[in-house]
């Protein structure tokens, strides 16, 4: 058997009934992603030596959304306890440090978890505590569980749950996070005694506490701080959890060195990258996937998502840019265009009213108000190259696959259809046609009066 140093444990298999969703709870997304890649993150950049994610039955998605860890069934949710003896088979074997974590509890950070491994590791002589519990003061204690201190030596006593406790426990506003990390060596001696005669019939996790100071070992507490150890039940949980993330993103961008006009109103995702001199005006969202290089300017009511925008660009108000979008240097996007899956060269400026699609536009090309490429047949999907320099009149409609050579000039209105050759002037539109004169007789026809 081989000997890890260190294991994490994610308990998941919970149906999240408040949430009153299809969804399980731990899938539910906090800034981009689901909240159980954010703590699979957190423990990327520990030294975590392997991870285990209870899942219950028919949670093919966050199998998928955890891979390559390693999953567990838990085919009853008989309680916290059962999950943990689910996750520890599929653990085979860890005589190191074993994390505790819940799937719910997203925001909890690396120093934090460092503090509990680091309080296993250095507690005193034999009482070197076989388990270290998160404990937190929230504001409102209201169903977590109690922990019970020793008064004398500050030790941990006991975990009660808040179903079980009376009225005076309840009143302890000492909380237990959900967080622990145990002796690895000594958990399987643990286990198999949890009870489930309490009020929930379920078999706690917490009572691990009281059967490790039965046997004699130490517990102990390290605390954080409410704002990371929130326990999401419930959606408004969820968004409460959503601002504090966004709360420190905004501060992160604007740290870096960006201002954020009014930095309640943009909403960013967990990987959003912004560089230096970037100004944000209200009411932007970033999706997952966006790069923002230095000197860009997003102006207000933006949607973006899976785009890298290069120094110098400008875009919106009111632009949407999509996956697969990206801006070089200098360019332009202007008011209601839309953009996906393209590639926008140097200097190039869409500045109103269009929708770019699979496709390139060159360097310098200026593409009119009201352009549209007409990327889907009805079947698939076809690419537009548009040169550098180009011109593209207003109106115009690019029906693709189709390439606009270099310096070519499309007249307002057009239906392109046909490759375009470089340096061509083109129109395609219906030809104008002139009567002169001819407005009284029509006025008179109809009976209208002149004006
Ligand atoms: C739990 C703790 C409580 C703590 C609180 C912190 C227990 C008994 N209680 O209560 O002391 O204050 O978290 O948020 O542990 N789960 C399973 N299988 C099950 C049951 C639960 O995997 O059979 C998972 C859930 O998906 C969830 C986590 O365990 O991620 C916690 O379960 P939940 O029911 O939310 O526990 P709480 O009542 O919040
Ligand atoms: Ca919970």
């Amino acid at each position: 058997m081989s000997k890890q140093k260190t294991a994490a444990i994610i308990l998941a298999a919970g149906l999240g009934t408040r949430m009153k969703s299809t969804q399980s709870k731990v899938m539910h997304p906090l800034g981009g992603r689901p909240m159980i890649n954010h703590l699979l993150a957190t423990l990327g950049k520990m030294e975590i030596d392997k991870t285990v994610v209870v899942v219950g039955p028919d949670m093919a998605d966050l199998e998928a959304a955890v891979a390559p860890h390693k999953t567990a069934v838990q085919h009853e949710r008989l309680g916290t306890g059962d999950a943990l003896k689910t996750g520890m088979a599929a653990l085979e074997s860890c005589d190191g440090d074993i994390l505790v974590l819940y799937g719910d509890t997203p925001l909890l950070s690396q120093q934090t978890l460092n503090a509990m491994l680091e309080a296993r590791r250095t507690g005193k002589g034999p009482l070197c505590p076989s388990v270290v519990v998160l404990g937190f003061a929230p504001q409102d204690p209201g169903t977590y569980g109690r922990l019970v201190m020793d008064e004398d030596d500050g030790e941990l006593m006991a975990i009660i749950e808040a179903a079980d406790a009376s009225q005076e426990e309840l009143a302890n506003e000492l909380c237990n996070s959900g967080v622990m990390c145990f002796d690895g060596a000594l958990l399987p001696q643990f286990l198999p005694r949890l009870k489930n005669d309490n009020a929930k019939e379920e078999y706690y996790l917490t009572d691990c506490v009281a059967l490790a100071r039965e046997d004699g070992f130490g517990c102990t507490v390290v605390f954080g701080e409410e704002e990371e150890l929130i326990g999401v039940n419930s959606r408004s949980d969820l968004a409460q959890v959503e601002t504090l993330f966004q709360d420190a993103c905004r501060d992160r961008a604007m740290k870096g060195g960006a201002t954020l006009l009014d930095p309640s109103t943009v909403y960013f995702s967990f990987d959003t990258k912004i560089g230096r001199d970037v100004v944000i005006e209200p009411n932007v969202h970033f999706g997952p996937g966006v790069n923002i290089a230095d000197n860009v300017t997003i102006k207000s009511f933006c949607h973006i998502e899976g785009a890298s925008i290069a120094t110098g660009a400008t875009v919106g108000p009111f632009a949407r840019l999509r996956p697969g979008t990206r801006l070089a240097e200098d360019t332009k996007v202007g008011n209601f265009v839309e953009i996906k899956n393209t590639d926008i060269k140097a200097g190039a400026k869409i500045s109103h009213l269009s929708y770019v699609g699979d496709a390139k536009v060159g360097q310098g090309a200026n593409i009119g108000a009201g352009t549209i490429t007409c990327n889907y047949d009805g079947f698939a999907k076809h690419k537009t190259d548009i040169g550098a320099g180009a011109f593209i009149g207003s109106n115009t409609a690019l029906v693709a696959p189709l390439s606009i050579g270099e310096g070519a000039i499309i007249g307002a209105g057009s239906t392109v259809t046909r490759d375009v050759a470089q340096d061509a002037i083109v129109t395609a539109r219906g030809e104008q046609k002139a009567l002169e004169n001819a407005a009284p007789r029509y006025r008179a026809k109809k009976d209208i009066a002149k004006q």
